[in-house]
């Protein structure tokens, strides 16, 4: 079984990820790590300069099914992986998907410091940004709400989120 955590950028499923991983002893990945690796260790924003965007989603896709024959592990997708070509199909074939589901608000309020890091954000003000992240949002809605379970994150603590995603695997592997 893998569990993938989808969301929006800056919704938490690295920092989650990681701890679920610590807590279950499941193995973690992070995807776009994954891709910087095998993209000879460039960062996404590299990546995204140099190739383009469409180079980009190819490699999370290539790394996506290699990471399908694995168990027992935990990993932290970007937040568009779902969003392209039948990724989520993919995903929820190979496993359960968890999305971390948050209002644009909250969102941005954490992007603040992170933008530069995502080259889909940058250059924006915080004004643009959460305008951005309205309409994004908005239209990657219809992938991320075909998840296998959802958790409306919004005012809600790390260890709350991730009892709920523990409880979720403790139910899978009962049955
Ligand atoms: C992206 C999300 C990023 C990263 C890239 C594109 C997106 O990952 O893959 O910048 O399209 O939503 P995080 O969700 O981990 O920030």
């Amino acid at each position: 079984m893998i569990v993938f955590l989808i969301g929006y950028m800056g919704c938490g499923k690295s920092s989650l990820g990681r701890e679920l991983a610590r807590r279950t002893g499941w193995k973690f990945v992070d995807m776009d790590k994954e891709v910087e690796r095998e993209c000879g260790g460039r960062t996404v924003s590299e990546i995204f300069a140099a190739e383009g965007e469409a180079f980009f989603r190819t490699c999370e896709r290539q790394v996506l099914e290699r990471l399908c024959g694995e168990r027992k592990m935990i990993v932290a997708t970007g937040g568009g992986v779902p969003c392209f070509g039948d990724n989520l199909e993919v995903m929820n074939a190979a496993g359960r998907t968890v999305y971390f589901k948050m209002t644009p608000r909250q969102l941005a309020a954490r992007l603040h410091h992170g933008r530069d890091k995502r080259p889909i954000l940058r250059g924006m003000d915080d004004e643009q940004m959460l305008r951005f992240i309205e309409r994004n949002l908005a239209t990657r809605e219809s992938f991320y709400g075909r998840a296998s379970m959802t958790i409306d994150c919004d005012g809600v603590s790390d260890d709350y989120i991730c009892r709920h995603v523990q409880m979720y695997m403790d139910q899978l592997s009962a049955k």
